[in-house]
């Protein structure tokens, strides 16, 4: 099976070119159909997830045409509404195809989605959505099938601020009559970033970015052009592993403000963070020290997506460090891998002790999602001697070119085939 190969021991130093967020581009993807035109989508990552996301789009009648980062999406020939479980099941965001599909097909034929393994991650919230705004479902789970002979607008006050069930109501809002309101929404920059193309593509959104969305119902759409933005999560990534080995790293394409609870963190904990004019640049002695506890929240709190990353950067932070999972059940399984290169983690529930240790040693480790995975390269990265890390799929679903651009930046990092 595929590995990466890390030898690891030495600081990263230039730059980093930080590309369009995954968390960004996939709702953006689904949102195409919407439309019977043809949509541009600039900065678009190259990464597994997204091939997904051409997959259903293709399923689904789209032609899809990549250049690169760009892809062009003709959405005028959709010609079905269904959505088989393999396609389904390779990711999250495939959820998203359901409110897609109720707008611009009034029915939808889908199945669970996929996702990485962080806890239940229900989708109940996507299903109730749907039908306060007129859906109804036919069969039981694990099918999921709906229609709806009209949708109506209404207030969709959300139990929880979920990304998803806010992108996926958005998307049903689109095809409703009248008005709909999101109350208690998400209000990570990815939502301000789908909310920006609905826009180019005729759509009434206002209040993206605040608890409170409303969208206008029944206007026509038409293909637009949409530079998705940077990715605030593969940025934060890319920052942790310079904050843990130590080095002088420029990420170009980041924006600072998207960053700010990762930031802050990171000079608590002794590095130096100077925006420069094209993007972000961080400077570590690598002799960190602890920053204080780290909890995770909806934006504008620390994300849960940077915690992984964040705890592999402290491992030698002198001090303990508590870091705090809220968001899912079941977010800290990198703490067995990480432990396994000599880190000192106490794991109570969703709460870890991390004690900062003077070394770390190479190991055999296994990623078991996205971003676990790229906390043990973060990790491996800072250890003496040689690492293997397996699970490799997972890491590819959300960095594009990771080996390349660490190699970038002076990490002894490969790609080689593991037997055991
Ligand atoms: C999105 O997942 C992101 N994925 C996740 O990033 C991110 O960790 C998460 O938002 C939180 O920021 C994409 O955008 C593709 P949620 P999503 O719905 O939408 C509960 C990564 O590493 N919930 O905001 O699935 C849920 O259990 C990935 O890039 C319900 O109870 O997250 C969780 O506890 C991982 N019912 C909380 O809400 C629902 O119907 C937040 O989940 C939906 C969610």
């Amino acid at each position: 099976m595929k590995a990466y190969r890390v030898n690891g021991g030495r600081p990263l130093e230039g730059t980093v070119a930080i590309h369009g967020a995954k968390n960004s581009v996939l709702p953006i993807l689904a949102a195409c159909i919407c439309c019977a035109g043809i949509c541009e989508i600039d900065n678009c990552p190259r990464i597994a997830d997204v091939d997904t996301a051409i997959a259903i789009l293709e399923h689904l009648g789209c032609r899809v045409v990549r250049q690169d980062h760009r892809l062009t999406v003709d959405a005028a020939t959709v010609d079905r509404c269904d959505i088989p479980g393999d396609l389904m099941g390779g990711m999250r965001s495939s959820i998203l195809f359901l409110g897609a599909l109720l707008t611009r097909c009034g029915r939808a034929e889908l199945s669970l989605p996929g996702g990485c393994a962080l806890g239940r991650r229900p989708i109940d919230l996507h299903l109730w959505a749907a039908e306060e705004l007129g859906a109804c479902w036919e069969g039981c789970s694990p099918s999921l099938r709906c229609t709806c002979r009209s949708m109506a607008g209404c207030c969709l006050p959300l139990r929880c601020p979920s990304v998803g069930a806010t992108e996926n109501a958005m998307l049903m809002a689109l095809g409703c009559r009248g008005v709909t309101t999101i109350e208690n929404a998400a209000r990570e920059p990815e939502i301000t970033d789908l909310a920006r193309f609905l826009t180019a593509m005729g759509a009434k959104v206002v209040g993206a970015g605040t608890g409170t969305i409303t969208v206008e119902g029944g206007r026509p759409l038409h293909g637009a052009c949409h530079k998705v933005m940077a990715d605030r999560i593969e940025a934060a990534t890319y920052l942790c592993a310079a904050a843990g080995c130590g080095g002088l790293v420029e990420l170009v394409g980041a924006v600072p403000d998207a960053l700010t609870p990762v930031t802050e963190l990171l000079e608590r904990s002794g590095c130096i963070l100077q925006p420069t004019e094209r993007g972000l640049l961080l400077q570590s002695d690598g002799r960190l020290h602890t920053p204080g506890p780290v909890v995770t929240r909806p934006h504008p709190g620390f994300p849960t997506d940077a915690q992984a990353p964040m705890m592999a950067a402290l491992l030698r932070a002198v001090g303990i460090t508590e870091f705090t999972e809220t968001i899912f059940e079941n977010r800290l399984r990198h703490v067995e891998q990480l432990r396994l290169l000599g880190a000192d983690i106490r794991q109570y529930g969703s709460r870890a002790l991390v004690r900062g240790v003077a070394h770390l040693h190479g190991g055999i480790l296994e990623a078991t999602d996205l971003r676990c995975g790229a906390a043990l390269l973060i990790g491996a990265l800072q250890a003496e001697g040689d690492s293997t890390v397996l699970g490799v799929h997972h890491i590819r679903r959300g960095y594009d070119n990771i080996v390349e651009t660490l190699s970038a930046v002076g990490a002894r990092i490969w790609e080689t085939d593991y037997t055991g």
